[in-house]
């Protein structure tokens, strides 16, 4: 299985959000079937989205969440548990490089990645170098986990990491299925496609554009 995630960021107002999927989802948009596609939209679009794609029917699209508290529930303001995400996403993203720089330590990942599991939501776990993978890869079961390697000096900056040495870190992981993430577009994705190591890809800044995105899908047809 090939994985396609659209990490929204904080980007996309409920308006911007109505004008995007007129564009995206049009009766071209096919989503092949060895592929999972993801898209992750601010907290407040998460219900927007969720009913949005019930009402098309569309069982081929999953939702996830930017983030999930590192607390169960309670007194805790301005944070979204992974209790309430789940009624709406069933992924997570956990540890992206932008929320670690915020001060979100070893620790507070591992947490996160725990109350994401407890409450069925499946963990997409970032890391930027191989000393971060081994800290989860000792904590859980890779199996119940989904990597993206993210280097920080390719994100968001339009300069994708080399191919090979995408390779290198993912070879070091010994897993079967990683990610990569960092300004993949249209014109560079077929660099990772065809090494066969990279099994999918978070993707930035080129989901904000439906027409982008969709030529991104069409990657796996
Ligand atoms: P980018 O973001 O595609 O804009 O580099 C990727 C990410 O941070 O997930």
């Amino acid at each position: 299985m090939n994985y396609l995630i659209a990490n929204w960021k904080q980007n996309k107002t409920l308006s911007e959000f109505k004008e995007w999927v007129d564009a995206f989802f049009t009766s071209d948009l096919i989503i092949p079937e060895n592929l999972v596609f993801i898209i992750s939209p601010n907290y407040l679009l998460l219900p927007e989205f969720h009913n949005y794609l019930k009402e098309l029917d569309r069982e081929d699209i999953f939702l996830a969440s930017q983030d999930v508290s590192q607390y169960e529930d309670g007194k805790h303001t301005g944070l979204v548990s992974a209790k309430q995400v789940s009624e709406f996403a069933s992924f997570s993203i956990i540890g992206h490089s932008e929320k670690r720089s915020d001060g979100d330590s070893l620790e507070v990942v591992n947490k996160k990645i725990r109350l994401a599991i407890k409450n069925g939501l499946t963990p997409i776990v970032c890391f930027s170098d191989i000393s971060q993978y081994k800290n989860i890869s000792d904590n859980f079961d890779v199996k119940d986990l989904v990597f993206a390697y993210e280097p920080i000096s390719a994100i968001g900056t339009g300069k994708p990491e080399d191919p090979k040495l995408v390779e290198e870190v993912i070879n070091k992981t010994k897993l079967s299925r990683v990610l990569y993430g960092g300004s993949v577009d249209v014109d560079n994705i077929d660099n990772y496609l065809k090494m066969g190591t990279v099994t999918g890809f978070l993707v930035g800044t080129a989901s904000l554009d439906p027409l982008k995105l969709k030529a991104l899908v069409n990657k796996f047809h």
